[in-house]
């Protein structure tokens, strides 16, 4: 099949296109509401998109708690989403009214950021500290736009030292998760490696 994308003529019973943008991270957003409520969701229109400075972009459909909370405070931490906390990662993507907390709700427990003052989740083997850089809307053909693109800059890192491994970061044994399209979900487990050519 080759269809148009503008129109999203699949045809298919759902839209391929997650299936196929897949594995994407799953960055878990703590954030703090104004009112002070702890906040915590999944988000797996995510990734890095610089390494120097280190900056990240999350995808929001939707106004949802997490871009309120970012817009209000200009901050956010970015927790490992793992295989180990699945059914926790599931949990806190709850719609829930805006006043429930989801690491409650989750049985998880808030650890101090250190640059920011959201917390992180402390469960979690490793979290980007982030502050808020712009929030870009993207609009659909009528000029609307009901989806959003979070910059973030990451100010600080945390690693459970655990998973440090002679000078290096063991990606595969936090076993991190990722999502791919419909229900489906990947475990990043092995790791293998090629050098770019000199
Ligand atoms: C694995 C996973 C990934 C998700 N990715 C996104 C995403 O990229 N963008 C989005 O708007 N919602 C995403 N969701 C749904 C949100 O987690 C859900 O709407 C949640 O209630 C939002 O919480 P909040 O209102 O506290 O921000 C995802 C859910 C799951 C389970």
């Amino acid at each position: 099949m080759h269809y148009d994308a503008i129109d999203n003529a699949h045809g298919l019973p759902n839209d391929p296109f997650k299936a196929i943008v897949a594995p994407r991270p799953i960055g878990w957003i703590s954030s703090i509401a104004k009112n002070g409520v702890p906040n915590l969701a999944p988000y797996s229109f995510f990734n890095a998109i610089s390494e120097k400075p280190h900056y990240i972009v999350i995808g929001s459909s939707g106004m949802k708690d997490s871009l309120t909370n970012i817009e209000a405070t200009s901050e956010f931490v970015i927790n490992l989403a793992t295989y180990e906390l699945r059914e926790q990662v599931n949990i806190s993507s709850a719609r829930v009214a805006p006043d429930i907390d989801e690491f409650k709700l989750a049985g998880l427990t808030q650890a101090a950021s250190r640059f920011i003052k959201a917390p992180r989740v402390k469960e979690s083997p490793a979290a980007l500290e982030c502050k808020l850089f712009q929030i870009v809307p993207l609009p659909d053909d009528n000029g609307d736009a009901r989806q959003w693109a979070i910059i973030g800059r990451v100010v600080g890192v945390y690693i459970d030292d655990r998973f440090i491994k002679d000078g290096r970061v063991d990606t595969a044994a936090m076993r991190p998760i990722a999502r791919m399209g419909y229900s489906e979900y990947a475990t990043v487990e092995t790791a293998w490696r090629m050098r770019r050519p000199d």
